[in-house]
């Protein structure tokens, strides 16, 4: 019965749902209550780039949006002859950034030149590095010729591209965001330059971007969570492969960013595993971080089509930036390219142990019912979840038990799961035998969860070593399989 080399067990890909085939039409774009729309709905058009709305420039100073650089109260202290005024910043952003550069100095130059403050703390070294060292020469001319002076242009049309205030995503807060590609690439070519007025938590950042032009939209979301213990749901499909990866075979289904509460983590500064190189190939998500607060325990971030601009190779230390990437993913009837992308931020364990503790597991499990979960949603129409190893990589946590935790919130939200073990072909084997395993004896979620409360009452609580003598997946096999199995199963359904 086994094949050892094969690369993928449970049910094919093909027999998942994925987007757009699964969904219904969407209803027509409009901006509502819990919905900001910063383009013109009734003039969006297949191929074409949206129409900012409203036409003018609307200003907003307040603690619900994003300061613009372009507002009227975005001021620079300035020393005149008569004591101390104040001048636009805008003013001083346009003359700087519009004086031309020739070298990484310049550019370096004229961000301080609005940033005064900054001048001693900012670092310009990686910008540096990357013009000296980092880049053949002719790319180097490239990048000072066109790609700078485009950037500048696309940063200082701000004014007449985002006319909207677009609303922070702040903690506690159902909202929906939509902006077209080329007002994010605006943003991001202003968070470039550093232009955004002080954000007192917020570092600044320096990614470049590519103009582009269709919609992207954010939703913040969170729930009030449901009793795990009484749920009488059973597992749903489960393709696990060890080849592959949920941006690259995941297309059209609803992928999984391995996030930080910080959704991005350290994409502007050093980090580089599974997160940060999502963000880095579609860049567009790093926009999300001028808006989005921290995560709660009960909230998440969609971000429905954000478009990949580049290939990678390598992971970590061995990342590296390949080649600029086409995608050619299907676009919505809102002109999104179909690609959603769920952040859920699971928790660090520094201790085998602690991811045990019944809170620990619940927390989980909640927070990847939020990121999976659709109100209203027929099951039938959601995509299958893409995901791997969630918090199991720099958050330290057991894949096994994170591979449970993620098939029962998907089987709540009524998806099925596609796997990526990321290569790890006895992961595939193990998670694979214990799904088939638990689907056969149609053992439900709450019955599950109980069993994870016994395990860790049972095996962790008293435990003395750093790891319990039995693991979880040989304890639930025990359970299940015992003679008194049937009393455990329902006991657990009666604890809820
Ligand atoms: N597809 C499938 N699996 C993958 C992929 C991929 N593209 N990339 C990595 N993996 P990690 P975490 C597997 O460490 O533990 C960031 O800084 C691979 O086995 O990124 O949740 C965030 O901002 C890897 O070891 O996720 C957070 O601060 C495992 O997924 C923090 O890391 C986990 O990837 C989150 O850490």
């Amino acid at each position: 019965k086994s094949q050892p080399d094969k690369k993928w067990l449970g049910t094919p890909i093909d027999e998942l749902n994925r987007l757009p085939q699964c969904a219904p039409p969407l209803s027509r774009l409009q901006p509502a209550p819990h919905h900001t729309v910063t383009v013109r709905t009734d003039l969006l058009r297949e191929g074409e780039v949206p129409v900012p709305y409203p036409s003018k420039f609307k200003d907003a100073w307040d603690e619900l949006s994003v300061k613009m650089p372009c507002s009227e109260r975005n001021l620079f202290p300035m020393e005149t002859e008569d004591g101390n005024g104040v001048q636009s910043r805008w003013d001083l952003i346009r003359t700087a950034l519009q004086t031309g550069f020739k070298s990484s100095l310049d550019v370096r130059d004229a961000i301080l030149r609005y940033n005064t403050g900054h001048a001693k703390k900012w670092d310009f070294t990686a910008l540096n590095l990357l013009c000296t060292e980092g880049l053949a020469h002719s790319k180097v001319q490239q990048l000072f010729d066109v790609i700078l002076p485009s950037m500048v242009e696309l940063a200082l049309k701000a004014p007449k591209l985002c006319t909207m205030p677009i609303p922070l995503l702040k903690s506690r807060m159902n909202h929906s965001l939509t902006l077209s590609q080329e007002q994010i690439a605006c943003l991001l070519a202003n968070a470039f330059f550093c232009t955004f007025p002080r954000r007192n938590s917020r570092k600044s950042e320096y990614d470049p971007v590519l103009e582009t032009h269709m919609n992207v939209e954010m939703f913040a979301i969170f729930y009030l969570f449901i009793f795990w213990s009484r749920s009488q749901t059973q597992l749903t499909h489960l393709h696990i492969t060890c080849e592959g990866t949920i941006e690259g075979n995941g297309y059209g289904m609803l992928q999984v960013d391995f996030a930080n509460r910080f959704v991005g983590g350290g994409v502007t500064g050093h980090g580089l595993v599974q997160e940060e190189i999502r963000f880095l190939i579609n860049p567009e998500l790093i926009i999300s971080r001028l808006f989005t607060e921290a995560l709660e325990y009960n909230e998440c971030l969609i971000i429905t089509g954000a478009e990949q601009y580049s290939r990678y190779s390598g992971y970590a230390e061995s990342y590296k930036w390949e080649e600029s990437y086409k995608d050619e993913t299907p676009r919505d009837d809102w002109q999104r390219r179909c690609t959603e992308i769920v952040a859920i931020d699971a928790l660090k364990y520094r201790h085998f142990l602690e991811q045990f503790l019944p809170e620990k597991m619940t927390r989980e499990l909640n927070k990847a019912y939020c990121g999976f979960h659709r109100n209203n949603a027929n099951r039938k129409h959601l995509s299958a979840v893409a995901t791997g190893n969630w918090g199991c990589g720099a958050f330290g946590g057991d894949t096994r038990l994170k591979a449970l935790i993620q098939l029962m919130a998907a089987a709540q939200a009524g998806r099925d799961v596609a796997y990526f073990t990321f290569g790890d072909a006895l992961l595939m084997k193990d998670v694979h035998d214990m799904h088939s395993f638990l689907t056969e004896r149609q053992v439900t979620v709450g019955q599950l969860y109980s069993l994870l409360n016994q395990y860790f009452n049972e095996e962790c609580k008293n435990c003395r070593t750093t790891r319990p003598d039995i693991n979880l997946y040989n304890f639930i096999y025990k359970k299940v399989s015992s003679p008194a199995a049937s009393d455990t199963l329902n006991s657990a359904k009666d604890c809820g």
